[in-house]
């Protein structure tokens, strides 16, 4: 009897839904039961057989058992689903308090830790520290400085030329004129920033850093800028450091000197890093030619001024005998690991 038939698939099929542990099995269920030859599919090919008058009896039968066995099989799915989720919520489980493991700490660019060094002692001594524009005027960064077109004192820079009057400035002395045009004197200002010159070898890089010092006021001597530069240098080499000036010249100082210290390296007796000569040169500096001063409107009768400007590269390689000045910009994670100190 067709009924009878009915109520056993139904009891079996949803005794075996409810044994059914995964998904795979329940999908083998539907199939079973309702895939081309699944015992609903084929029961429902009987009603062929079934007289006119019991059909729609027996069709609302089968559409029950049919209904009753999808309702179950829905149930079983989302059931199933939610044990899955929950196991595998459990297993990704974040626990925020566990310790992290260690984290790397990164040290500061040996650059940077020399402008750091060189300008605290500066403010020490009261100095503002200021920044000029990389990208400068031909007025600034030469005429100002007492350097006219066409000079031949040009040629000490071989300058990176963007117009005819627009360059990448060459050195952070053009920031002394922009300074002077805006302070009032007494002052003392130091800027450390990057230049750039078209030199690339060892010890050459077309983009590398200088720091500029400036001092305006009245009595301004030779006398000032030695004692000064002597304790930058002990400050920042260490107290036995030696301290060498010789003349020089720059077109915007006057006299002009140049000023090696002794080979922290060797303490004067000479290695590879001095080549042999013990000492090593470290900045250019000088009197404050009184031109540059009256360019900038900055009265010369009453005011002097002096001037150092260090190469930051330079002084950086000699505090971490660095060899080659392109360490300092590869950003080699290597090189920088050993510049922590
Ligand atoms: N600007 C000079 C240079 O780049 C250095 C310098 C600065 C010299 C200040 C004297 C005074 O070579």
């Amino acid at each position: 009897m067709l009924s009878q038939d009915l109520a056993n698939i139904k009891e079996e099929v949803l005794e075996s839904i409810e044994k059914a542990n995964d998904l795979k099995e329940l999908n083998e269920i539907r199939v079973r039961v309702f895939g081309k030859t699944g015992l609903i599919t084929n029961i429902s090919k009987g009603m062929r057989d079934v007289l006119p008058e019991d059909r729609p009896k027996v069709g609302a039968l089968i559409n029950e058992v049919k209904t009753a066995i999808e309702c179950k099989l829905q149930e079983k799915i989302e059931l199933l689903e939610n044990i899955e989720l929950n196991k595998k919520l459990e297993e990704e489980k974040i626990d925020i308090t566990e310790p992290s493991k260690d984290s790397e700490l990164g040290a500061l660019h040996p650059i940077t830790d020399v402008i750091d060094r060189l300008t605290d002692i500066c403010v020490d001594m009261g100095f503002s520290v200021v920044e000029g524009p990389e990208i400068e005027t031909d007025y600034y960064n030469f005429e100002a400085m007492n350097i006219p077109k066409n000079h031949p004192s040009r040629d000490m820079q071989d300058t990176l030329f963007i117009t005819e009057d627009i360059l990448l400035r060459s050195q952070t002395s053009a920031v002394q004129a922009r300074e002077m045009e805006k302070r009032k004197p007494p002052f003392k200002i130091v800027c450390p920033g990057k230049t750039y010159r078209n030199d690339n070898d060892a010890t050459h890089s077309p983009v590398f850093h200088q720091m500029e010092g400036l001092v305006v006021d009245e009595n301004i001597s030779m006398a000032d800028l030695k004692a000064m530069l002597t304790i930058l240098m002990k400050r920042l080499y260490g107290e036995d450091t030696k301290i060498r000036f010789r003349p020089s010249f720059f077109p915007f100082t006057e006299p002009s000197i140049e000023v090696d210290v002794s080979c922290p390296s060797c303490h004067g007796k000479g290695c590879s890093l001095c080549k042999g000569t013990g000492m090593l040169e470290l900045l250019g500096a000088g009197i404050v030619n009184p031109k540059v001063l009256e360019m900038s409107g900055i009265d010369s009768k009453k005011y002097r001024g002096f001037a150092f400007g260090f190469g930051l590269d330079r002084t950086s390689m000699i505090l971490n005998s660095i060899n080659n000045i392109k360490n300092l910009y590869r950003n080699d994670i290597r090189f920088l690991e050993q510049m922590k100190k």
